[in-house]
């Protein structure tokens, strides 16, 4: 590598609303572009990123079109985080033979190949890694001359307030990148109140003034006394009898204990999910209030700051829409971590050839 190049500048596929490069860029990485298909993404991207956004998709885009995007003299980042779905634990034992985004990590691969980026930084759910495809992946890398890491993260160690684990690829061809690692002292773990504790207290139904991504959803009047029955961290086995539904009674229902919880204070928060803004999905309770989680309090346990814009100012987000944009995010904290990890080794590797 030319010794000048030490200024990372990236391409993020699949880019959603952000969180991986968000994450990058708090690292102190240029992000050029972002390339997804889907329109809602085209807003936050843009506002928070000041970054391209490509409506596009990933299939159709060449390693041209991404060579024409990367400035010049710079060391060149693809990073992207394929739809996680096919891979997801919920979906095993499906038949996923029909599933045509499995093959939007070979379209990754084709990407690298067609443009040869100098670095490469891939995250999804773990269970990828067991799979054909992954194997597949990291064995064209491999094969094209990278050095190629990975292994799970965990949330908590890198300042997540959330217990999420994530595969975590990172790949140099210009020289031996390490993943990062984490701070695994519990004592060090930042919790739901630090993280969301401030935010202004809401009843169910109620939205903030100012801020329409901090509403909280209408509960029904037989999910509100379920909430008030519930503690944190319980689950509604905490409930009087009469509150329970045949769900819950069935013997299968154990296995759906998380369902209609509250989260605790005083510890990392459960996965957010595309639907954390939903009582009946998961532990999504706030901790004190009558209520499930705000799409704000969502993004915040995602690691994304309170000013983050997903919708124009005063359009009342929908909850659906805005809740996958939160819940598909890579969170930042992952996003940072690569980050400065890709910034050590092309410093290192700067100076060693000096
Ligand atoms: C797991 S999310 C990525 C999240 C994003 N990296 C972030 O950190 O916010 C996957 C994204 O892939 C997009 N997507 C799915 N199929 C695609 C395709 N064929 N081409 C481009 N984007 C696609 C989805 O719209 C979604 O935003």
């Amino acid at each position: 590598m030319n010794d000048q190049l030490t200024e990372i500048a990236a391409i993020d596929l699949f880019c959603g609303a952000g969180g991986l490069s968000l994450g990058l860029k708090q690292a102190g990485i240029e992000i050029v572009a972002g390339y997804d298909l889907d329109p809602a993404c085209e807003y936050p991207y843009t506002q928070n990123l000041k970054a391209d956004f490509v409506l596009a998709n990933v299939g159709d885009v060449t390693g041209e079109d991404l060579l024409k995007r990367w400035p010049e003299g710079k060391i060149r980042l693809l990073a992207g985080c394929a739809p996680c779905q096919p891979f997801s634990s919920h979906r095993r034992g499906a038949d996923t033979s029909d599933e045509v985004n499995w093959d939007l990590l070979s379209h990754f691969a084709r990407l690298v190949e067609e443009s040869m980026p100098h670095l490469v930084t891939m995250e999804n759910v773990v269970r990828l890694g067991k799979m054909p495809v992954f194997d597949a992946f990291v064995a064209k890398l491999k094969q094209l001359g990278f050095h190629v890491e990975f292994g799970t993260l965990y949330g908590p160690e890198f300042g997540l307030p959330q217990e999420r684990r994530r595969l975590v690829l990172v790949a140099s061809r210009v020289g031996q990148v390490q993943l990062p690692v984490g701070n695994k002292d519990k004592k060090k773990f930042k919790t739901v109140k630090q993280t969301i504790g401030k935010l202004p207290p809401l009843a169910h139904g109620e939205s903030h003034a100012t801020d329409l991504l901090h509403t909280a959803r209408q509960l029904s009047d037989l999910n509100l006394k379920r909430m008030r029955a519930s503690r944190p961290g319980g689950t509604w086995a905490d409930w009087p009898k009469e509150l329970l539904s045949p769900c819950h009674t069935r013997k299968s229902g154990a296995s759906f204990k998380a369902f209609y919880g509250r989260m605790r204070w005083d510890a990392p928060s459960p996965t957010i999910t595309t639907q954390s803004f939903n009582f009946g999905t998961g532990r999504f309770g706030h901790p004190e209030q009558d209520r499930s989680l705000t799409l704000r309090e969502a993004a915040m346990l995602q690691g994304f700051p309170r000013t983050y814009r997903f919708v124009k100012k005063n359009v009342r987000p929908s909850m659906q829409a805005v809740g996958r944009l939160i819940g598909n995010a890579v969170p930042p904290a992952f996003g940072k971590a690569v980050g400065i990890a890709f910034r050590s080794q092309v410093i290192q590797s700067a100076e060693a050839s000096r």
